[in-house]
């Protein structure tokens, strides 16, 4: 497993962490075992959100992990705020309230990582900070990051708040690719030449934001996942198998290796409620792809090398 020191943070985290959205799909006893497989296989991070299971998922991860002091210290814990029902919220009590709530799911007295959800489009970045720096001073927060957000709103809000935000995480694979096609093909007269994040991923490598990629499995919007459609993805599925062959890995190990091979130190979000997926996925940590190997799977997703 690889561990990414954060900049700016005292965080060694490992660049694969478990994503916790879907926990509340397994019984009890298989939840503790996910958990306990995944720490065994080196992820010491665990990414949450108020709205997973609408809270539940937060306290069954406490419930599985018997959550106390000595397990607490063992992980990194994040979580995020800002998404009600049907619309985004960055109002200054809705993020103290939000926070309020996933520490007693959680069952700790802090986060090490706050991410606000959703870029909320009637942000008041003075309010934001306000708010966060409240959670800090109380100790109820260590660090704070966005996700899905562009280079315009981190600024907007970084302007206001004193601290770093030092994560964005933002779907991306190898299907799901914007944050690396347009760099591709600057200045073309091509679809792919449309910049569809306002170069995200170049503004965070030069300010030493970490990149969490959510849904790494998955084709489109929560669609299902690319690996095994041999209907849409035949090519990628044949070069996974190939690549997964070589390396000694399987299709799911590959597929996470297209992000960790990514030099912007991508941390990969697995969603996987499977052990032996868990476990496939953590294969992926680092495995040395080639150039050539990295661009012939961008290419058999579909995309173009223009
Ligand atoms: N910031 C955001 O806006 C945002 C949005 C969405 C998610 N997230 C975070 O990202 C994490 C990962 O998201 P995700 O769960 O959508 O990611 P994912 O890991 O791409 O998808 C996991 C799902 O795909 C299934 N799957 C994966 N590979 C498969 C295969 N080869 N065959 C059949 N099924 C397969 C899994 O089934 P099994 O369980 O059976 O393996 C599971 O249902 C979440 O837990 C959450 O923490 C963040």
């Amino acid at each position: 497993m690889k561990y990414l020191q954060i900049p700016g943070s005292d965080l060694k985290v490992s660049n694969i962490v478990m994503g916790c959205m879907r926990i509340n799909g397994l019984d009890a006893p298989a939840r503790e075992n996910l958990i306990r497989t995944a720490m065994e296989a080196g992820v010491n991070m665990f990414d949450h959100a108020d709205i997973y299971g609408g809270g539940e998922c937060e306290e069954l991860f406490a419930e599985a992990v018997q959550m106390n002091s000595s397990v607490r210290e063992k992980m990194v814990l994040q979580s995020k705020c800002g998404i009600r029902n049907g619309y985004y919220d960055f109002s200054r009590e809705h993020i103290l309230k939000s926070v309020d709530g996933i520490l007693k799911r959680l069952h700790t007295d802090y986060l090490d990582i706050l991410l606000l959800h959703r870029p909320d489009a009637l942000m008041e970045p003075e309010e934001v900070a306000e708010a966060l720096q409240t959670l800090f001073d109380a100790g109820k927060v260590r660090y704070f990051g966005v996700s899905n957000q562009n280079p315009a709103q981190i600024e907007l809000l970084q302007r206001a708040f004193g601290q770093k935000f030092l994560f964005n995480q933002l779907q991306m694979s190898v299907v799901h690719s914007p944050l690396v096609d347009s760099g591709m093909a600057v200045n073309m007269h091509i679809d792919q030449s449309v910049d569809r994040t306002g170069s995200t991923l170049e503004y965070c490598r030069l300010n030493n934001i970490t990149i969490q990629a959510w849904s790494p499995f998955q084709k489109g919007f929560f669609e299902g996942p690319f690996l095994g459609d041999l209907e849409k993805y035949a090519e990628l599925n044949r070069k996974c198998e190939e690549l997964a062959e070589k390396y000694g890995v399987t299709p799911t190990g590959i597929a996470v290796a297209w992000l960790t091979r990514h030099p912007a130190n991508i941390q990969v979000v697995l969603g996987t409620t499977r052990l032996s997926r868990m476990l496939e996925g953590c294969a992926g940590s680092e495995i040395p792809l080639t150039r050539e190997e990295w661009y012939g799977l961008y290419k058999a997703a579909g995309n173009m090398v223009p």
